[in-house]
């Protein structure tokens, strides 16, 4: 998956992130909560780096569940903190966010925030209690997230918003813009009806197409998802971008037997 897929659509999103990490009251950051794949994480690298252009320092965890096990497992790699006594490993963490905040502040990433571990959880929420730093979070649907996580929104600290999965337009603006060139309306909405908008579905469906297609072929998608007739179409796509994967003669040979002239 090295081939680059720009940000898509978003735009409403990452507005109001841009309004909660600037305001001066009210909710000092935002959980991006959503389904699987759904876009959380890269909407929230995106917010977090336009916040950095503007100024802001930004520091960015990962909560997985192997780190789970240690106090402060999300924290203390990055921030090179260890020790016996929770307390002190607060403070040391705390401290080492927010040095070297210039004016515009420390904005803090945290991707998977249900994973995180308590003492990871309670950093956290210290952080946006004392107005310390502003965070951005991101939580997927239907786990259950530590107490201090939740009550971050519940208690009207952050703003929760759901996460949508892409519309149709969106989902042929991402594909064509990773074709570069045009997709067929057809194509367009079948993969929208077989992806449902959610991006790493597509991502990996798209990518894993475009790495399996060579002349002459249908790849087991294709075939058994999309059909021959939709197959030339996407394939179609493909030819339109710039470098064409293979010669134009050798997708001649794979459209006649479609029946649909791409
Ligand atoms: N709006 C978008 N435009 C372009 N690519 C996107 C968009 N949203 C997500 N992607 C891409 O789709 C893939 C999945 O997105 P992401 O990892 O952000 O999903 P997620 O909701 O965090 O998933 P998970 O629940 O597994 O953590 C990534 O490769 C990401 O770059
Ligand atoms: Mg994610």
């Amino acid at each position: 998956m090295a081939a680059t897929w720009p940000l898509t659509g978003r735009a409403e999103e990452l507005s109001l992130i841009g309004e909660l990490l600037h305001s001066r009251n009210g909710p000092l950051g935002v959980v991006l909560a959503g389904a699987a794949g759904v876009g959380k994480t890269r909407l929230a690298r995106e917010a977090l780096a336009v916040a950095q252009q503007c100024g802001a320092r930004t520091r960015w965890a990962a909560a997985t569940a192997s780190a789970r096990a240690w106090p402060l497992g999300a924290f203390a790699a990055m921030l090179g903190v260890v020790g016996p006594d929770p307390a002190r490993l607060l403070r040391q963490a705390s401290a080492a966010l927010l040095a070297g905040a210039g004016r515009a502040g420390v904005i803090v990433g945290v991707d998977d925030a249900h994973l995180l571990d308590e003492l990871s959880a309670t950093l956290v929420h210290q952080l946006v209690l004392r107005r310390a730093a502003r965070v951005v979070l991101t939580l997927r649907t239907g786990e259950t997230p530590p107490d201090a996580v939740t009550a971050l929104w519940k208690d009207g600290h952050l703003t929760r918003l759901e996460l949508q999965p892409l519309s149709q337009e969106e989902t042929a603006a991402l594909v064509e813009a990773r074709l570069d060139g045009p997709l067929d309306s057809a194509a367009a909405r079948r993969l929208w009806s077989v992806t449902q908008g959610n991006a790493l579905y597509l991502r990996q469906l798209v990518d894993g197409e475009l790495e399996a297609c060579k002349p002459g072929w249908l790849t087991p998608f294709m075939v058994r998802f999309a059909g021959p007739g939709w197959a030339c179409c996407m394939l179609g796509g493909c030819v339109v971008g710039s470098p064409a994967p293979w010669p134009i003669t050798a997708v001649g040979g794979l459209v006649t037997p479609c029946g649909v002239p791409c």
